[in-house]
């Protein structure tokens, strides 16, 4: 993947930890999800007071973009971090890898990790999610 589109989307994820809405775990996360039109869509976790209506940065940017008609996506980064302080990867939860693997190629579609612009790790659907089931099950 192209360095510069990379930190674009590291950027933007980043931009989005200020929106986050963590007041119980205090775990802010933001996404940048890529559309294949080279669109970007941003996400950031919204929690919830009876805990599981909480919605996932990745969910956010991938529910965003679906509910505008996309359909078709090349990649999405994520950071989180406690406090909104990036010291690791924040790695998908399961939920938000199924939901990747109902409108994604497991073999094409990039998962970006990072923690700045300079520390960043580049995985595939596939290597997070082997086996994965998806939309080709029910065919
Ligand atoms: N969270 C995400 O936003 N994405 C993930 O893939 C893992 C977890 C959020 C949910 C919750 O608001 C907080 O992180 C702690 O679990």
């Amino acid at each position: 993947m192209d360095k510069k589109l990379a930190e674009e989307m590291i950027e933007a994820a980043i931009g989005q930890l200020s929106y986050s809405y963590a007041p119980y775990s205090g775990f802010r996360v933001g996404a940048a999800l890529l559309t294949e039109g080279g669109k970007l869509y941003t996400g950031c976790n919204i929690e919830n007071a009876a805990y599981s209506p909480t919605n996932c940065a990745e969910r956010t940017a991938f529910f965003k973009a679906v509910s505008e008609g996309e359909r078709k996506f090349c990649a999405i980064c994520i950071v989180g971090g406690k406090n909104g302080v990036l010291t690791d990867y924040a790695a998908p939860c399961g939920v938000c890898r199924q939901v990747m693997m109902e409108f994604c190629d497991p073999d094409t579609f990039r998962i970006i990790l990072a923690v700045s612009k300079e520390k960043y790790e580049i995985f595939t659907l596939k290597e997070l999610l082997p086996k994965g089931f998806g939309p080709h099950n029910l065919v």
